[in-house]
């Protein structure tokens, strides 16, 4: 495994960590709290899970806090092209690696697991060749009969939804695009799989609401969530040239504000679609 990795992950800044967090409990809320859509039990014989992009490896504790006390016998590997977001001291069945999902795995780690999880990473390869090598090489991870899951936004907003909010999606999809990626590869994620010999292979969608609700500490969290997103995602598009937005270039600049604006009066109305995909490796 590399030592060191150069990172041009987009959203690497110091406020990434508190943004997944945020993101971690709007679609978590969106899914009724189940974070494991794959038919898999958790009160059974030790399972080796790993979850590959994890940023700090907050889907795994909580995947821990949410099937304890039949959490301590399973192993959970985390992997992440980022050191700096493991945590330092994880539990004794926890271990966190620097892996690059666009390049080879650990020879030995070849059919080792029996669940593999990732989250709003699958444009990350790029385009769709690169996405279905990188999901390739997940196959390849898995035991006869493991579980992979993904789970990613999808190119949509609700009709109502403010126009700041289309508008920050629309730069959201631009800027995917200029890693050769695509907001859809979701979409494309059961047939890929399928065509990598998976069966069983099913999707789900829900929607995550950041806008008006009757919990105002929910609705506190999804503004705080989707606000510091935009910021990341504004202060990349915002620096693009005309050719590589969609929108001109002097409403990228304004979205931020307008943004602010829309979520600051009632009532508001912003929705994403995330959907989730998962599929078992033959026996
Ligand atoms: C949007 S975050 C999602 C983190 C986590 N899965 C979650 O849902 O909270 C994407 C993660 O992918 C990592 N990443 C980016 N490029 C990567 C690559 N080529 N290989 C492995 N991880 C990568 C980033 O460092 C970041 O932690």
């Amino acid at each position: 495994m590399a030592a060191e990795i150069e990172n041009d992950y987009l959203f690497h800044n110091d406020n990434e960590l508190t943004r997944l967090a945020l993101q971690h409990v709007i679609i978590k809320d969106a899914t009724k709290g189940k974070q494991v859509f794959a038919p898999i039990s958790f009160d059974g014989s030790p399972l080796q899970i790993l979850d590959a992009c994890t940023g700090d490896g907050l889907w795994i504790r909580d995947l821990q806090a949410s099937i304890a006390p039949n959490d301590s016998q399973h192993s959970y590997t985390g992997t992440d092209i980022e050191v700096s977001y493991f945590p330092k001291e994880p539990p004794a069945n926890t271990s966190y690696h620097v892996q690059d999902i666009t390049k080879p795995w650990p020879a030995d780690w070849n059919g080792k697991f029996d669940l593999i999880h990732q989250r709003l990473a699958l444009v990350v390869p790029g385009s769709e060749e690169n996405t279905i090598k990188a999901l390739k090489g997940y196959v390849d991870l898995l035991k006869p009969g493991g579980w992979i899951q993904l789970v990613e936004v999808r190119q949509w907003t609700k009709e109502t939804d403010g126009q700041a909010f289309k508008d920050l999606n629309v730069c959201l999809a631009d800027m995917i695009k200029t890693i050769g990626a695509s907001l859809t590869h979701i979409d494309n994620a059961k047939s890929w799989l399928e065509s990598l010999g998976l069966v069983d292979v099913q999707e789900e969608t829900v929607e995550a609401n950041y806008g008006t609700r009757e919990d105002k500490k929910a609705q506190e969290i999804a503004k705080r969530s989707i606000l510091t997103t935009a910021g990341s995602i504004l202060g990349i598009t915002s620096t693009f040239p005309q050719q590589l937005l969609t929108l001109p270039q002097e409403r990228v600049v304004g979205i931020k504000d307008d943004l602010e604006s829309e979520f600051n009066k009632e009532p508001v109305s912003a929705h994403w679609q995330y959907k989730i995909v998962w599929g078992r490796k033959g026996a």
